[in-house]
């Protein structure tokens, strides 16, 4: 064999400069696993078409039994000179045990192996994401759980709207984890496809069987058509783009960890292992983790754009451009997992302010709605109550009071509708408990809405 596998034809060597522009070996050595076990496949399938003899596959099974050990144990040699992870591999295999090690590539190419290892490394990947979304999820239901009846404002333009309870605002990001577990599930699906037997782009002249190398490695089937075979990146893309979305909620939810734990709100705080000091400022205590995750958030959405890019002017079929999609996909993936752990971890120790909350919800007349409701109920059209509450709140406004603290004559000055029973339409224990209906935030409601949370799959 040749220096570098496929050098035979070329009259001169490429400069280092080159050979590292070119190689791929240093990131894609992570496949590793994937690529062993995608080559033990195809050797046995090899064998049972009596490609090669029982004697080349024991070789072969031997020897990637050997070299599996040397790079878990960190002894493998990776060498730049052979380029990337497949021919590192078929290198020391034939170094191994000689010929069988130069049959393993009959009837196939690194164009459909490098397919084949990456669809494995995702598949992985994508299940244990999903084991971190369960986690996550299992978090935030256990936070919500505790505070199914702790009043807080709910905000529309970042204004005191209307009351909710925190456990109920904690159940809106166990839905958005939701349909992201959804969707990774989703992705799972068209990962989970076999582009062995395409070989370089036209399929093989070999008697190949793919269903048995599909079923060997946990395929649900074969990609169909070879060009697209080992042309084919949307995987990639779609789970750049389903992982774009999960890190948009958790950027989404670390907005308001940080807003949360400002002083000017102090609804919450953040255990010290999740935050720093200022090197300067010795008061400080900085929700570095979430902010992280918020800016962390922007590099997934590059990668996607990267990989976008990347396919959008390829004809068919393989091109080397796409040794380019590793890099954005590993990052990806290695910071989902990341994040999703680290905020597991953290929801675990979030300290609730409850006070710090029913004082907020004292100052927006946050019940205001409910007191338009009240009258409609009474029989008053919806636009007129609107008119009277809000001339009601302008009086409380200028009073310096809350609407619960004008008196029960005040109040009927804005509408004769107003009778005695209004206490308790302004409290924010009646506001919560009346709305109460599937997806409402009423206590009760929260309790079962988490109850049919932890049953989902
Ligand atoms: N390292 C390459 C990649 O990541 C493997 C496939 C190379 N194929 C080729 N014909 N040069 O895409």
């Amino acid at each position: 064999m040749s220096d570098n596998t496929w050098s035979g034809r070329f009259a001169e060597p490429v400069s280092d400069l080159v050979k590292r522009y070119t190689a791929s070996v240093f990131f894609d050595q992570r496949m590793a696993a994937q690529d062993i076990r995608g080559s033990l496949a195809h050797a046995r399938m090899l064998a049972r078409q009596r490609i090669i003899s029982p004697s080349d596959l024991a070789d072969i099974e031997r020897g990637m039994a050997q070299i599996a050990g040397e790079i878990e144990r960190g002894e493998f040699a990776w060498s730049l000179d052979a380029e990337d992870v497949h021919l590192n591999i078929e290198k020391r295999l034939t170094a191994l045990i000689g010929d069988a090690g130069k049959r393993l590539h009959t009837g196939r190419s690194r164009n459909d192996q490098v397919a084949t290892d990456i669809r494995l490394w995702l598949r992985d990947a994508i299940d244990a994401i999903g084991e971190l979304l369960r986690d996550y999820q299992a978090a935030l239901l256990d936070l919500a759980e505790q505070h199914a009846d702790t009043p807080m404002p709910g905000f529309t333009h970042l204004q005191v709207a209307q009351p909710v309870t925190f456990g109920h605002h904690l159940l809106a990001y166990v839905e958005m984890a939701q349909r992201d577990r959804e969707r990774m599930t989703d992705v799972r699906r068209r990962i989970n496809r076999l582009p062995l037997g395409a070989a370089a782009l036209a399929g093989t002249t070999f008697p190949i069987d793919r269903d048995f190398v599909a079923r060997e490695l946990g395929f649900e089937a074969v990609c169909e058509n070879s060009l697209d075979a080992v042309s084919d990146r949307d995987f990639a893309i779609e789970f750049c783009a389903a992982a774009s979305l999960l890190m948009m909620h958790v950027s989404r939810f670390s907005e308001e960890l940080i807003l949360w734990m400002s002083p000017r709100v102090g609804f919450i705080d953040l255990a010290d292992r999740f935050c720093t000091g200022s090197s300067i400022m010795p008061q400080k205590k900085n929700p570095d983790v979430p902010e992280l995750a918020r800016g962390k958030t922007g590099r997934t959405y590059g990668n996607l754009m990267a990989l976008l890019t990347l396919m959008k002017g390829q004809p068919l079929a393989y091109n080397k451009d796409n040794q380019e999609d590793k890099e954005p996909l590993f990052d990806t993936a290695d910071t989902v997992i990341d994040t999703l752990r680290i905020f597991t971890d953290m929801v675990a120790g979030i300290q609730v302010k409850a006070t710090a909350m029913a004082a907020a919800l004292k100052q927006g007349y946050a019940t205001a709605t409910d007191l338009a409701d009240y009258l409609v109920k009474k029989g008053l059209p919806f636009r007129d109550a609107h008119e009277a509450v809000a001339r009601a709140v302008r009086a409380a406004e200028t009073k310096g009071c809350d609407l619960a603290d004008l008196s029960l004559e005040e109040l009927r000055g804005f509408s004769a509708f107003i009778g005695d029973d209004v206490g308790a339409v302004l409290t924010v224990a009646g506001s919560l408990a009346a709305r109460d209906h599937v997806g409402g935030t009423a206590p009760a409601r929260v309790r079962a809405a988490i109850a049919r949370a932890r049953q989902r799959p």
